[in-house]
Protein backbone atom coordinates (compact mmCIF):
# COMPACT_ATOMS: atom_id res chain seq x y z
CA UNK A 1 0.00 0.00 0.00
CA UNK A 2 1.01 3.18 -0.62
CA UNK A 3 2.35 5.44 1.75
CA UNK A 4 0.05 8.37 3.57
CA UNK A 5 0.54 11.76 2.41
CA UNK A 6 0.65 14.50 5.42
CA UNK A 7 0.16 18.14 4.56
CA UNK A 8 1.52 19.85 7.72
CA UNK A 9 1.94 23.71 8.32
CA UNK A 10 -0.53 25.26 6.32
CA UNK A 11 -0.26 28.84 7.49
CA UNK A 12 -4.19 28.35 6.63
CA UNK A 13 -5.99 25.53 6.13
CA UNK A 14 -9.81 26.36 4.59
CA UNK A 15 -11.83 23.43 4.66
CA UNK A 16 -15.01 24.78 3.64
CA UNK A 17 -16.80 21.95 6.09
CA UNK A 18 -20.39 22.17 6.95
CA UNK A 19 -23.11 21.31 5.00
CA UNK A 20 -23.58 21.98 1.15
CA UNK A 21 -25.03 24.21 -0.49
CA UNK A 22 -24.17 27.28 2.01
CA UNK A 23 -26.58 29.40 2.29
CA UNK A 24 -26.36 33.26 3.66
CA UNK A 25 -23.83 33.50 6.76
CA UNK A 26 -22.59 30.09 6.12
CA UNK A 27 -21.65 31.12 2.62
CA UNK A 28 -18.95 33.31 5.18
CA UNK A 29 -17.54 30.54 7.17
CA UNK A 30 -15.23 28.98 5.50
CA UNK A 31 -13.54 26.90 8.08
CA UNK A 32 -10.32 28.46 8.52
CA UNK A 33 -7.88 26.33 10.87
CA UNK A 34 -4.70 27.96 11.74
CA UNK A 35 -1.70 25.69 11.03
CA UNK A 36 -3.45 23.67 9.80
CA UNK A 37 -2.95 19.92 8.81
CA UNK A 38 -4.51 16.74 6.40
CA UNK A 39 -3.51 13.10 6.24
CA UNK A 40 -4.22 11.89 2.85
CA UNK A 41 -4.73 7.83 1.80
CA UNK A 42 -4.77 6.81 -1.40
CA UNK A 43 -7.26 8.90 -3.13
CA UNK A 44 -9.27 10.06 0.37
CA UNK A 45 -8.57 12.64 3.26
CA UNK A 46 -8.75 10.67 6.38
CA UNK A 47 -7.89 13.35 8.58
CA UNK A 48 -8.20 17.34 8.73
CA UNK A 49 -6.86 19.18 11.71
CA UNK A 50 -4.07 21.09 13.55
CA UNK A 51 -0.34 20.53 13.08
CA UNK A 52 -0.12 19.51 16.15
CA UNK A 53 -3.38 17.35 16.99
CA UNK A 54 -2.25 15.29 13.55
CA UNK A 55 1.20 14.82 14.44
CA UNK A 56 0.45 13.42 17.48
CA UNK A 57 -2.25 11.32 16.08
CA UNK A 58 -0.25 9.93 13.63
CA UNK A 59 3.38 9.38 15.19
CA UNK A 60 6.06 7.48 14.25
CA UNK A 61 4.35 6.64 11.09
CA UNK A 62 6.23 6.69 7.67
CA UNK A 63 4.61 9.18 5.36
CA UNK A 64 5.63 11.29 2.80
CA UNK A 65 5.56 15.51 4.19
CA UNK A 66 4.60 18.42 2.06
CA UNK A 67 4.93 20.97 4.24
CA UNK A 68 3.01 23.61 3.53
CA UNK A 69 4.88 26.46 6.22
CA UNK A 70 3.70 30.34 5.05
CA UNK A 71 1.24 28.93 2.58
CA UNK A 72 -2.87 28.52 2.55
CA UNK A 73 -4.15 25.22 1.84
CA UNK A 74 -7.80 24.97 0.35
CA UNK A 75 -10.48 22.28 -1.76
CA UNK A 76 -10.03 22.59 -5.51
CA UNK A 77 -11.80 25.02 -7.20
CA UNK A 78 -14.87 23.36 -9.08
CA UNK A 79 -15.45 25.28 -12.19
CA UNK A 80 -19.63 24.54 -12.28
CA UNK A 81 -20.14 25.98 -15.72
CA UNK A 82 -18.23 25.39 -18.87
CA UNK A 83 -18.63 24.75 -22.90
CA UNK A 84 -14.76 23.24 -23.20
CA UNK A 85 -15.33 21.00 -26.00
CA UNK A 86 -15.87 22.43 -29.24
CA UNK A 87 -14.04 23.41 -32.37
CA UNK A 88 -13.23 26.55 -34.41
CA UNK A 89 -13.12 30.57 -33.11
CA UNK A 90 -15.39 33.66 -32.99
CA UNK A 91 -12.55 36.46 -32.68
CA UNK A 92 -13.91 38.18 -35.85
CA UNK A 93 -17.64 38.10 -34.07
CA UNK A 94 -15.63 39.57 -30.91
CA UNK A 95 -14.32 42.38 -32.98
CA UNK A 96 -17.94 43.09 -34.10
CA UNK A 97 -19.32 43.21 -30.47
CA UNK A 98 -16.35 45.23 -29.16
CA UNK A 99 -17.98 47.87 -31.98
CA UNK A 100 -21.38 47.42 -29.90
CA UNK A 101 -23.19 44.59 -32.69
CA UNK A 102 -25.12 42.83 -30.08
CA UNK A 103 -24.75 38.88 -28.83
CA UNK A 104 -28.35 37.89 -29.99
CA UNK A 105 -28.29 40.10 -33.29
CA UNK A 106 -24.99 37.84 -34.05
CA UNK A 107 -26.96 35.06 -33.39
CA UNK A 108 -30.01 36.02 -34.67
CA UNK A 109 -27.80 36.50 -38.48
CA UNK A 110 -26.61 32.71 -38.17
CA UNK A 111 -23.42 33.52 -36.69
CA UNK A 112 -22.88 33.16 -32.73
CA UNK A 113 -23.58 29.36 -31.36
CA UNK A 114 -23.88 28.28 -35.28
CA UNK A 115 -20.71 29.67 -35.80
CA UNK A 116 -19.15 26.77 -33.63
CA UNK A 117 -21.90 23.97 -34.16
CA UNK A 118 -20.89 24.12 -38.32
CA UNK A 119 -16.89 23.87 -37.12
CA UNK A 120 -17.43 21.31 -34.42
CA UNK A 121 -19.58 18.93 -36.86
CA UNK A 122 -16.51 19.18 -39.23
CA UNK A 123 -13.64 18.48 -36.49
CA UNK A 124 -12.71 14.87 -36.15
CA UNK A 125 -12.39 13.34 -32.49
CA UNK A 126 -8.85 13.59 -32.11
CA UNK A 127 -9.17 17.08 -32.62
CA UNK A 128 -11.81 17.79 -30.30
CA UNK A 129 -9.49 15.54 -27.67
CA UNK A 130 -6.21 17.59 -28.15
CA UNK A 131 -7.79 20.90 -27.34
CA UNK A 132 -10.04 19.43 -24.67
CA UNK A 133 -6.99 18.11 -23.09
CA UNK A 134 -4.90 21.49 -23.62
CA UNK A 135 -7.59 23.37 -22.68
CA UNK A 136 -8.08 21.31 -19.02
CA UNK A 137 -4.23 22.01 -18.20
CA UNK A 138 -4.65 25.52 -18.54
CA UNK A 139 -7.51 24.84 -16.08
CA UNK A 140 -5.58 22.91 -13.79
CA UNK A 141 -2.63 25.75 -13.71
CA UNK A 142 -5.71 27.95 -12.15
CA UNK A 143 -6.17 25.18 -9.21
CA UNK A 144 -9.38 23.71 -10.86
CA UNK A 145 -9.87 19.77 -10.03
CA UNK A 146 -13.43 19.11 -11.36
CA UNK A 147 -15.18 21.07 -14.14
CA UNK A 148 -19.10 20.85 -15.67
CA UNK A 149 -18.25 20.72 -19.33
CA UNK A 150 -21.73 21.17 -21.71
CA UNK A 151 -22.31 19.93 -25.14
CA UNK A 152 -24.46 21.79 -26.90
CA UNK A 153 -22.02 22.79 -30.16
CA UNK A 154 -23.69 19.47 -32.13
CA UNK A 155 -27.23 20.09 -31.89
CA UNK A 156 -27.66 16.50 -33.42
CA UNK A 157 -27.46 13.14 -32.43
CA UNK A 158 -24.14 12.40 -33.93
CA UNK A 159 -21.89 15.32 -33.24
CA UNK A 160 -24.09 15.90 -29.09
CA UNK A 161 -22.86 12.49 -29.09
CA UNK A 162 -19.57 12.99 -29.88
CA UNK A 163 -19.10 15.80 -27.85
CA UNK A 164 -19.95 13.80 -24.71
CA UNK A 165 -17.53 11.11 -25.68
CA UNK A 166 -14.67 13.33 -26.03
CA UNK A 167 -16.03 14.46 -22.37
CA UNK A 168 -15.79 10.59 -21.16
CA UNK A 169 -12.67 9.71 -23.19
CA UNK A 170 -10.89 13.25 -21.49
CA UNK A 171 -12.21 11.98 -17.87
CA UNK A 172 -9.72 9.07 -18.60
CA UNK A 173 -6.52 10.39 -20.24
CA UNK A 174 -6.26 13.59 -17.56
CA UNK A 175 -6.64 14.88 -14.13
CA UNK A 176 -9.28 17.21 -14.05
CA UNK A 177 -12.28 15.43 -13.62
CA UNK A 178 -15.44 16.52 -16.27
CA UNK A 179 -18.76 16.16 -15.36
CA UNK A 180 -20.80 16.19 -18.27
CA UNK A 181 -24.10 17.80 -19.04
CA UNK A 182 -26.63 17.23 -22.53
CA UNK A 183 -27.38 20.67 -23.77
CA UNK A 184 -28.60 19.74 -27.37
CA UNK A 185 -31.29 22.72 -26.98
CA UNK A 186 -28.31 24.88 -27.15
CA UNK A 187 -29.66 27.10 -30.24
CA UNK A 188 -32.79 26.30 -32.69
CA UNK A 189 -31.43 24.44 -35.91
CA UNK A 190 -32.04 27.20 -38.74
CA UNK A 191 -33.97 24.05 -40.62
CA UNK A 192 -36.11 24.31 -37.66
CA UNK A 193 -36.36 28.76 -37.52
CA UNK A 194 -39.39 29.87 -36.08
CA UNK A 195 -40.65 26.26 -35.05
CA UNK A 196 -38.57 26.01 -31.95
CA UNK A 197 -41.49 23.53 -30.52
CA UNK A 198 -40.75 20.93 -33.21
CA UNK A 199 -36.70 20.88 -32.25
CA UNK A 200 -37.36 20.47 -28.75
CA UNK A 201 -39.97 17.77 -30.11
CA UNK A 202 -36.89 16.34 -31.87
CA UNK A 203 -34.35 16.65 -29.02
CA UNK A 204 -36.95 14.81 -26.94
CA UNK A 205 -37.79 12.17 -28.78
CA UNK A 206 -34.32 11.16 -31.04
CA UNK A 207 -31.77 12.18 -28.82
CA UNK A 208 -32.30 12.56 -25.52
CA UNK A 209 -33.11 8.68 -25.31
CA UNK A 210 -29.73 7.74 -26.65
CA UNK A 211 -28.09 10.27 -24.13
CA UNK A 212 -29.74 8.62 -21.40
CA UNK A 213 -29.24 5.02 -22.54
CA UNK A 214 -25.56 5.66 -23.06
CA UNK A 215 -25.38 7.13 -19.75
CA UNK A 216 -22.82 9.81 -20.84
CA UNK A 217 -24.38 12.69 -19.60
CA UNK A 218 -25.41 13.74 -15.48
CA UNK A 219 -27.79 16.55 -16.41
CA UNK A 220 -29.32 18.44 -18.74
CA UNK A 221 -29.45 21.98 -20.00
CA UNK A 222 -30.98 24.65 -22.00
CA UNK A 223 -30.61 28.23 -23.43
CA UNK A 224 -33.71 29.05 -22.03
CA UNK A 225 -33.74 33.37 -23.39
CA UNK A 226 -35.92 35.49 -25.57
CA UNK A 227 -35.68 34.16 -29.23
CA UNK A 228 -34.08 31.03 -28.72
CA UNK A 229 -36.09 28.44 -25.99
CA UNK A 230 -39.11 29.86 -24.03
CA UNK A 231 -39.73 29.11 -20.37
CA UNK A 232 -42.79 26.26 -21.57
CA UNK A 233 -40.48 24.44 -23.93
CA UNK A 234 -37.61 24.77 -21.24
CA UNK A 235 -39.87 23.21 -19.41
CA UNK A 236 -40.90 19.90 -21.56
CA UNK A 237 -37.09 19.59 -21.84
CA UNK A 238 -36.19 19.57 -18.91
CA UNK A 239 -39.25 17.11 -17.25
CA UNK A 240 -38.50 14.83 -20.19
CA UNK A 241 -34.71 14.51 -19.26
CA UNK A 242 -35.52 14.01 -15.45
CA UNK A 243 -38.03 11.23 -16.74
CA UNK A 244 -34.98 9.66 -18.42
CA UNK A 245 -32.69 10.48 -14.86
CA UNK A 246 -31.08 13.42 -15.84
CA UNK A 247 -30.84 16.27 -13.38
CA UNK A 248 -31.70 19.75 -14.66
CA UNK A 249 -29.61 23.09 -15.42
CA UNK A 250 -30.80 25.77 -16.87
CA UNK A 251 -29.43 29.11 -18.87
CA UNK A 252 -32.17 31.28 -17.20
CA UNK A 253 -32.73 35.17 -17.30
CA UNK A 254 -28.89 35.87 -19.31
CA UNK A 255 -30.04 38.20 -21.63
CA UNK A 256 -33.68 39.22 -20.71
CA UNK A 257 -36.00 38.23 -17.99
CA UNK A 258 -37.42 35.58 -19.12
CA UNK A 259 -38.86 33.62 -15.90
CA UNK A 260 -36.11 30.92 -15.84
CA UNK A 261 -35.05 31.78 -12.02
CA UNK A 262 -38.69 30.35 -11.15
CA UNK A 263 -38.86 27.87 -13.54
CA UNK A 264 -35.73 26.22 -12.35
CA UNK A 265 -37.53 26.41 -9.18
CA UNK A 266 -40.80 24.92 -9.74
CA UNK A 267 -39.21 21.97 -11.77
CA UNK A 268 -36.33 21.07 -9.02
CA UNK A 269 -33.43 21.95 -10.89
CA UNK A 270 -30.35 21.61 -8.95
CA UNK A 271 -28.95 25.15 -9.74
CA UNK A 272 -29.95 28.04 -12.84
CA UNK A 273 -27.20 29.98 -14.26
CA UNK A 274 -26.28 33.36 -15.38
CA UNK A 275 -29.05 34.88 -14.19
CA UNK A 276 -28.36 38.83 -14.61
CA UNK A 277 -32.15 39.68 -15.25
CA UNK A 278 -33.01 37.38 -12.25
CA UNK A 279 -36.64 38.95 -10.57
CA UNK A 280 -36.88 39.50 -7.40
CA UNK A 281 -39.67 36.94 -7.38
CA UNK A 282 -36.73 34.39 -9.07
CA UNK A 283 -34.70 35.07 -6.19
CA UNK A 284 -37.50 34.24 -4.04
CA UNK A 285 -38.40 31.13 -5.69
CA UNK A 286 -34.98 29.83 -5.57
CA UNK A 287 -34.41 30.88 -2.16
CA UNK A 288 -37.26 28.74 -1.03
CA UNK A 289 -36.00 25.40 -2.95
CA UNK A 290 -32.37 26.00 -2.47
CA UNK A 291 -31.69 25.46 -6.16
CA UNK A 292 -28.05 27.06 -6.47
CA UNK A 293 -27.57 30.79 -8.52
CA UNK A 294 -24.20 29.67 -10.41
CA UNK A 295 -23.30 33.07 -11.75
CA UNK A 296 -20.71 33.71 -14.33
CA UNK A 297 -19.32 37.56 -14.34
CA UNK A 298 -16.90 37.02 -16.95
CA UNK A 299 -19.78 36.42 -19.21
CA UNK A 300 -21.28 39.70 -18.47
CA UNK A 301 -17.97 41.45 -18.53
CA UNK A 302 -17.49 40.44 -21.85
CA UNK A 303 -20.75 41.26 -22.78
CA UNK A 304 -20.33 44.73 -21.21
CA UNK A 305 -23.87 43.62 -19.60
CA UNK A 306 -25.14 44.46 -16.09
CA UNK A 307 -23.45 41.65 -13.11
CA UNK A 308 -26.00 39.48 -11.55
CA UNK A 309 -27.28 40.68 -8.37
CA UNK A 310 -24.93 38.64 -6.44
CA UNK A 311 -25.54 40.36 -3.37
CA UNK A 312 -29.25 40.47 -3.31
CA UNK A 313 -28.81 36.85 -4.20
CA UNK A 314 -26.82 35.63 -0.98
CA UNK A 315 -28.96 38.09 1.37
CA UNK A 316 -32.09 36.30 -0.05
CA UNK A 317 -30.65 32.95 0.81
CA UNK A 318 -29.64 31.67 -2.33
CA UNK A 319 -26.74 29.23 -2.18
CA UNK A 320 -24.41 30.92 -4.58
CA UNK A 321 -21.58 29.52 -6.75
CA UNK A 322 -19.49 31.10 -9.45
CA UNK A 323 -18.29 29.66 -12.19
CA UNK A 324 -16.36 31.02 -15.81
CA UNK A 325 -18.37 29.51 -18.75
CA UNK A 326 -15.37 28.94 -20.34
CA UNK A 327 -16.94 29.08 -24.36
CA UNK A 328 -15.85 30.55 -28.03
CA UNK A 329 -18.82 33.27 -27.87
CA UNK A 330 -19.76 35.31 -24.41
CA UNK A 331 -16.80 34.11 -22.89
CA UNK A 332 -13.41 32.79 -23.89
CA UNK A 333 -11.89 32.60 -20.90
CA UNK A 334 -11.31 29.82 -18.04
CA UNK A 335 -9.71 32.66 -15.97
CA UNK A 336 -10.62 31.92 -12.13
CA UNK A 337 -8.62 34.80 -11.07
CA UNK A 338 -10.84 36.86 -13.34
CA UNK A 339 -13.85 35.83 -12.05
CA UNK A 340 -12.29 35.82 -8.30
CA UNK A 341 -11.76 39.87 -9.46
CA UNK A 342 -14.94 40.48 -10.54
CA UNK A 343 -17.02 38.86 -7.66
CA UNK A 344 -14.94 40.80 -5.27
CA UNK A 345 -14.57 43.94 -6.81
CA UNK A 346 -17.75 44.24 -8.69
CA UNK A 347 -20.40 41.63 -7.51
CA UNK A 348 -19.75 43.10 -3.66
CA UNK A 349 -19.09 39.28 -2.63
CA UNK A 350 -16.74 38.51 0.20
CA UNK A 351 -13.11 36.21 0.04
CA UNK A 352 -14.68 34.11 1.83
CA UNK A 353 -18.18 33.82 0.66
CA UNK A 354 -16.19 33.64 -3.13
CA UNK A 355 -14.36 30.23 -2.17
CA UNK A 356 -17.48 29.07 -1.07
CA UNK A 357 -18.96 29.68 -4.34
CA UNK A 358 -15.97 28.04 -5.75
CA UNK A 359 -15.78 25.37 -4.01
CA UNK A 360 -18.88 23.75 -1.82
CA UNK A 361 -21.33 25.45 -3.47
CA UNK A 362 -19.99 24.96 -6.97
CA UNK A 363 -19.82 20.98 -5.67
CA UNK A 364 -23.70 21.20 -4.91
CA UNK A 365 -24.33 22.59 -8.35
CA UNK A 366 -22.72 19.68 -9.82
CA UNK A 367 -24.28 17.12 -8.04
CA UNK A 368 -21.44 15.96 -6.25
CA UNK A 369 -21.71 17.55 -2.77
CA UNK A 370 -21.52 14.58 -0.89
CA UNK A 371 -17.66 13.49 -2.64
CA UNK A 372 -15.52 16.99 -3.23
CA UNK A 373 -15.69 20.82 -2.26
CA UNK A 374 -14.22 20.53 1.11
CA UNK A 375 -11.19 19.04 3.02
CA UNK A 376 -12.78 16.93 5.09
CA UNK A 377 -11.98 13.08 6.13
CA UNK A 378 -14.17 11.02 3.82
CA UNK A 379 -13.70 13.67 1.14
CA UNK A 380 -11.96 13.18 -2.08
CA UNK A 381 -8.02 14.41 -1.77
CA UNK A 382 -9.01 17.19 -4.56
CA UNK A 383 -6.62 20.49 -2.73
CA UNK A 384 -4.72 23.24 -3.58
CA UNK A 385 -1.65 24.88 -2.31
CA UNK A 386 -1.24 28.47 -2.56
CA UNK A 387 1.99 30.53 -2.88
CA UNK A 388 0.40 33.06 -0.27
CA UNK A 389 -0.40 32.34 3.43
CA UNK A 390 -4.10 33.32 3.23
CA UNK A 391 -7.16 33.03 0.78
CA UNK A 392 -7.56 37.05 1.51
CA UNK A 393 -4.95 37.52 -1.13
CA UNK A 394 -7.01 35.64 -3.69
CA UNK A 395 -8.82 38.75 -4.48
CA UNK A 396 -6.69 41.20 -3.38
CA UNK A 397 -3.45 40.18 -5.93
CA UNK A 398 -6.03 41.14 -8.83
CA UNK A 399 -5.72 38.89 -11.94
CA UNK A 400 -3.20 37.00 -10.43
CA UNK A 401 -3.01 32.97 -10.49
CA UNK A 402 -1.54 32.22 -7.40
CA UNK A 403 -1.90 28.53 -7.31
CA UNK A 404 1.14 26.49 -6.36
CA UNK A 405 0.64 22.78 -5.88
CA UNK A 406 -2.57 20.72 -7.37
CA UNK A 407 -3.27 17.81 -5.96
CA UNK A 408 -6.23 15.44 -7.43
CA UNK A 409 -7.42 12.46 -5.70
CA UNK A 410 -4.24 12.36 -3.59
CA UNK A 411 -1.20 12.82 -6.18
CA UNK A 412 0.09 16.06 -7.07
CA UNK A 413 -0.61 16.91 -10.30
CA UNK A 414 0.14 20.12 -10.82
CA UNK A 415 3.35 22.15 -9.57
CA UNK A 416 4.24 25.75 -10.62
CA UNK A 417 7.58 25.81 -10.11
O1 LIG B 1 -23.36 30.53 -21.50
N1 LIG B 1 -25.83 31.32 -23.51
C1 LIG B 1 -25.59 30.30 -24.09
N2 LIG B 1 -24.45 29.67 -24.03
C2 LIG B 1 -23.20 30.28 -23.78
C3 LIG B 1 -22.65 30.93 -24.98
C4 LIG B 1 -22.27 29.93 -25.96
C5 LIG B 1 -21.69 30.51 -27.20
O2 LIG B 1 -21.86 31.70 -27.50
O3 LIG B 1 -21.02 29.71 -27.90
C6 LIG B 1 -23.27 31.13 -22.54
O4 LIG B 1 -23.19 32.37 -22.58
FE1 LIG C 1 -22.98 28.88 -20.69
Amino acid sequence: MAKKLFIKHASELVTCAGSFPKIGNAMNDIGIIPDGALIIENDTIIAAGTTAELQQKYDGEDMTVIDATGKCVLPGFIDAHTHLVFAGNRSEEFSWRLKGMRYLDIMERGGGIMNTVRATRKAAKTELLELGQSRLKAMLAMGVTTVEGKSGYGLDLITEIKQLEVMQELNKNQPVEIIPTFMGAHAVLPEYKGRSGEFIDYLITEVLPVVAESKLAAFCDIFCEQGVFSVDESRRLLLAAQKLGLKSKLHADEIVQLGGAELAAEIGAVSAEHLLHISDQGIERMAETKTVGVLLPATAFSLREQFAPARKMIDAGVPVALATDFNPGSCYTSSIPLVIALAALSMHMTPAEIITALTANAAAAVGAAERIGSLEAGKQADIIILEEPSHLFLPYRVGMNLVETVIKKGNVVWQNK
